[in-house]
């Protein structure tokens, strides 16, 4: 069969990526841009400053991004956008651009949940045997799906209130680390010990999340010292958060793995760049002698070369958009 190349992009947070990948597997140019050190002053990503940032810098990307490959937009056989969920005017950017080029170089346009991106980035780098139970942990999401296949999902749980790398970064910015919080609680914790009590989030035998109670947690307990005038002891509070955040999701992970006896497992997400998690998920998966998945640091947070390779599937199935696709700024893995 013959070599199938895909242009894809990535726009729907703080990061302008573009990347040319081969037959949904291999990474032949990869260009990430981020905008973090700008979004870091303000505490978080400023959607505005965000959007007018990917607009600034997207031609560039694509520019640096051939050279790298040594390849023209010609040389293509699509083109995939991720144009859902994320930052609306952050995803209009690299949609408009995407639809662009198909316009201007007739070429199909394939786009591609961000979300399922995430679970695809595995594939860069190994081979995602199904079935898969799929751990999607990032900023705006926390979702525990069955993947029977390409495409089949049959989701399992999500977060009822917070998702898992939102109550990280909030926690970080009032125990007083600056964004993006979730490295700088993984770093702080690396010093600390689990010495404050914080309680279980959802003591229940659903596959859902909560993390808006622990989160709550953490608030309270800073306030309450603050007014008692006590110092907290940083290190220990990001530990204790950080036990019990991945406890939650190794506990629901663990009876999922009980339930359906599904021995292969995925994480996904920028939240799965956190070596203290990946370690604990491995331990679980291991006791069940289950394969993990997981990327490799590069490809755990935003980067286009995922959406290259979730394209890749739809890409065989002819499943292409036409140029009235539009950008949705919610949306789970199904
Ligand atoms: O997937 P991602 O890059 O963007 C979204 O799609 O949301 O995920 C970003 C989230 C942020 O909440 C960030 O704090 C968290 O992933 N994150 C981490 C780590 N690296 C990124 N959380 C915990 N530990 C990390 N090492
Ligand atoms: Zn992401």
């Amino acid at each position: 069969m013959k070599d199938v190349y895909i242009l894809a992009i990535e726009s729907s947070c703080d990061e302008t990526s573009m990347a040319i990948v081969k037959n949904g597997h291999e990474v032949i140019a990869l260009t990430i841009l981020t905008q973090m050190d700008t979004h870091a002053k303000f505490g978080g990503v400023v959607p505005e400053i965000a959007s007018r940032m990917h607009a600034e810098n997207i031609t560039m990307v694509l520019e640096d991004t051939l050279k790298k490959a040594n390849m023209k937009v010609s040389d293509m056989d699509a083109i995939a956008v991720a144009y859902k969920p994320g930052l609306l005017g952050s995803l209009l950017v690299g949609l408009e651009f995407a639809k662009t080029l198909c316009f201007v170089y007739n070429k199909p346009l394939i786009g591609v949940n961000h979300l399922i991106g995430h679970i695809y980035a595995n594939n860069l780098e190994d081979n995602l045997e199904y079935p898969l139970l799929a751990l999607v942990i990032s900023g705006g999401h926390t979702e525990l799906a069955i993947m029977n296949g390409d495409y089949d999902f049959k989701m399992l749980g999500t977060t009822l209130d917070d998702a898992i790398g939102e109550a990280f970064d909030k926690v970080a910015r009032v125990i007083g680390y600056p964004y993006p919080g979730g490295p700088n609680i993984e770093k702080a914790a690396l010093n600390g010990s689990n010495t404050y009590k914080l309680p279980k989030p959802v003591d229940d035998d659903t596959y859902n999340f909560s993390y808006s109670g622990l989160k709550s947690q953490v608030i309270n307990l800073v306030n309450t010292e603050k007014m008692k005038g006590n110092e907290i002891r940083k290190e220990d509070l990001a530990c204790s958060f950080q036990t019990v955040a991945v406890d939650e999701l190794v506990r629901k992970l663990s009876l999922a793995l009980d339930n359906t006896g599904i021995r292969n497992v995925v994480i996904a997400g920028g939240v799965s760049a956190n070596k203290y998690l990946q370690g604990e998920i491995k331990k679980e998966c291991d006791k069940y002698d289950a394969k993990l998945y997981i990327p490799r640091l590069l490809y755990c947070t935003d980067n286009a070369a995922m959406i290259g390779a979730a394209a890749y599937p739809l890409y065989l199935r002819k499943d292409f958009k036409d140029l009235s696709l539009n950008a949705e700024s919610h949306a789970d893995l199904i």
